[in-house]
């Protein structure tokens, strides 16, 4: 008989909401990390989500996992990711009346940076960390600026949302099985200005661009794909939850078991300047999970129509960028 493994430290902060609630039953049974490894999950939540949080961990006793090694529950970030080797951003402050995007980015600032200086005290060497709250990529980039000893490509956004829902499209579009989609890219930002690819994309190992009308590629597939999360909130009447757990499932998944031979997924990790991204911003690339790290894959062929929205969508990651160093958060 082989050894136990030591149970991995996973913390969900705004475990007590929505995403959270979709996330953490996912996370206790495997799914995140694989089905030998037990973890130990950190709940972290602001003190007024502590005791729906508290009333989650009474259910997640209740489903008797065996790969759930424990529930801590705190409201200070400090005592949650010390130790921590994997984190899931997920708690953000939303967008409410009124609210300018500055305001927006401040609000979340104020979120962002104190767990940036937590992981920077105390998470673990190996820690990972998937930023899903809103405005990810730029509070992925605040978190990571707040965590100088932390190497930068351990702070990373959710764009797997994103990505699945190109796949989705393109699937029916076509009427294909998903497992028939390949080489998918989501560019950029997580907002309306992203650009899902499929120029570089493969269906059934041919190119998906040829497959489909350019009208629908470019006038349906792409602001319906990059507007699907306005199109839930008004078809559901709320955000998305289910589809973004299981995207972050996806995203950790991935990073850590690695990716598929001869495929790729979409992450938003911090620009080496790679196809012209302005290094530094934490944006969507095309990447590789080999050995435990992201790798952006290179050589791709970048069409004049590709290049204006991959442009578009740096450029307004780096004006996120440029707010938040104004207002002291970099
Ligand atoms: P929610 O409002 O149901 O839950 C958020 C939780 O976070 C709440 O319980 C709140 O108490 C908690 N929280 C707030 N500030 C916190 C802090 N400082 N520390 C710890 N917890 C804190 O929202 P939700 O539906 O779960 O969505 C969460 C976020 O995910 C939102 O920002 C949403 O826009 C974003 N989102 C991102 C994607 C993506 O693809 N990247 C997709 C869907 C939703
Ligand atoms: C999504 O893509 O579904 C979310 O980011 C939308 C939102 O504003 O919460």
């Amino acid at each position: 008989m082989s050894a136990p493994t030591a149970p991995v430290n996973v913390v969900v902060t705004g475990a007590a909401g929505q995403i959270g609630y979709a996330l953490l039953f996912r996370i206790a049974s495997g799914q995140l990390l694989g089905p030998d490894t037990p973890v130990r999950l950190r709940l972290l939540e602001i003190p007024q989500g502590v005791k729906a949080a508290e009333g989650v961990a009474l259910e997640l006793q209740d489903s008797a996992f065996p790969l759930l090694a424990g529930v801590d529950i705190t409201d200070d970030a400090t005592k949650a990711f010390d130790g921590a080797n994997v984190g899931l951003l997920v708690g953000a402050r939303p967008r409410t009346k009124g609210m300018e995007r500055g305001d927006l980015l401040e609000a979340n600032g104020g979120i962002f940076a104190p767990q940036g200086r937590a992981i920077n005290a105390g998470a673990a060497d190996d820690i990972r960390i998937l930023v899903v709250g809103n405005p990810a990529n730029t509070n992925a980039l605040i978190a990571s600026s707040a965590a100088p000893d932390v190497p930068a490509e351990r702070f990373t956004a959710m764009t797997r949302l994103d990505h699945n829902r190109a796949v989705g499209q393109l699937a029916a579009k076509l009427e294909v099985p998903v497992t028939e989609i390949h080489k998918l890219t989501i560019w950029g930002n997580h907002s309306a200005t992203q650009y899902p690819d499929l120029y570089n994309a493969e269906v059934n190992g041919k190119s998906a661009a040829e497959q489909v009308d350019e009208a629908w590629l470019r006038d349906e597939f792409i602001p319906r794909v990059a507007k699907r999360g306005a199109e839930i909130i008004e078809v559901r009447g709320g955000s998305s939850v289910a589809s973004a757990a299981n995207a972050a499932i996806d995203h950790v998944y991935d990073w850590v078991n690695g990716t598929p031979e001869g495929d790729w997924v979409s992450a938003a990790i911090p620009s080496d300047g790679s196809y012209g991204v302005p290094e530094g911003i934490i944006s969507s690339f095309p990447v590789t999970s080999e050995n435990g790290a992201w790798k952006i894959v290179q050589g791709l062929d970048i069409n004049d129509f590709s290049r204006e929205r991959i442009d578009a969508s740096a450029k307004e990651l780096v004006e996120e960028r440029d707010a938040v160093k104004a207002l002291g958060l970099l």
